[in-house]
């Protein structure tokens, strides 16, 4: 029995959408919440920067005595994984490797739609990957940057956000994918909307929910599970203030929060 918590990170409230399915696979873990919403977004920056402000994210987070860490963002997933787990001993998770295994057990005409930040897109580290296990596989990726302020300004299913998907998704459509990545964690948050403009014949692929089953499932092996009755207790940080955090946890979590404010500046 381990009560310490799950820490799990983002630029900003994307990451709920990990921590979403955190609650679900694993009801009585403990979770703490990062959002560097003073910094977002990470999609537009450097590989550099956006592992400097991972290490800095990582390095506050330890401070709340995490056993485990998901860096619940595909920009510092397919950038500086390999450098956080270099710097730092804790048990680290991506998002990028079980959106591959996802993608691969779901598509059926080997034609995959990745979509993500530029950073993300740039990284060709959901390519990669899923062309080591299949060379026969077609990978059509696109960043589309314009999500992310939407999903933080909570337009996740108006106009504005439909044409934006329209104009986005349209190059992926022609290319007959059956299967379409979220590659950011803010996109689930548009999942209607993406789905809606991306037809019934192409299969939305959420890494969110496989990278809470693999984490639980390492949290298993190594005998560090929470076994507690109670539901877990959660923890919100932000590095500023956002009006609509709230409202998001609400729409998100089914429950609002109010985060504490940290300058991440200190770590
Ligand atoms: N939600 C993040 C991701 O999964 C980053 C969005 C951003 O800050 O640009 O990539």
């Amino acid at each position: 029995m381990d009560k310490r918590p799950i820490g799990i990170f983002d630029s900003g409230v994307g990451g709920l959408t990990v921590v979403k399915q955190v609650m679900k696979v694993m009801p009585h873990e403990n979770i703490v919440y990062f959002g560097d919403t003073a910094r977002l977004p990470y999609g537009s920056k450097s590989k550099e920067t956006v592992t400097k402000f991972s290490k800095q994210n990582v390095r506050f987070l330890l401070t709340k005595k995490v056993k485990t860490i998901i860096v619940a963002c595909n920009t510092a997933s397919s950038n500086s994984l390999e450098a956080l787990h270099k710097t730092f001993d804790v048990p680290i998770f991506g998002v990028v490797d079980a959106g591959v295994a996802e993608a691969l057990g779901t598509t059926q005409n080997k034609k995959i739609g990745v979509i993500g930040t530029a950073g993300t897109v740039r990284s060709g580290a959901y390519e990669k990957m899923i062309c080591k296990e299949d060379k026969e596989l077609q990978v059509f990726s696109k960043a589309c940057p314009l999500f992310v302020p939407l999903a933080e300004e909570g337009w996740t299913d108006n106009e504005i956000a439909r044409l934006t998907a329209e104009r986005y998704l349209e190059e992926l459509l022609e290319k007959g994918i059956d299967s379409l990545v979220l590659g950011c964690t803010h996109y689930p948050l548009l999942k209607r909307c993406i789905g809606t403009v991306a037809g019934m014949d192409v299969k939305l692929v959420d890494p969110a929910k496989a990278t809470a089953k693999q984490v639980k499932l390492f949290l298993r092996e190594k005998g560090i599970e929470n076994f507690g009755e109670a539901p877990g207790e959660r923890s919100f940080y932000l590095s500023d203030y956002t009006d609509m955090f709230y409202s998001i946890c609400q729409k998100a979590l089914k429950q609002g929060y109010n985060p504490e404010i940290i300058d991440i500046e200190q770590f």
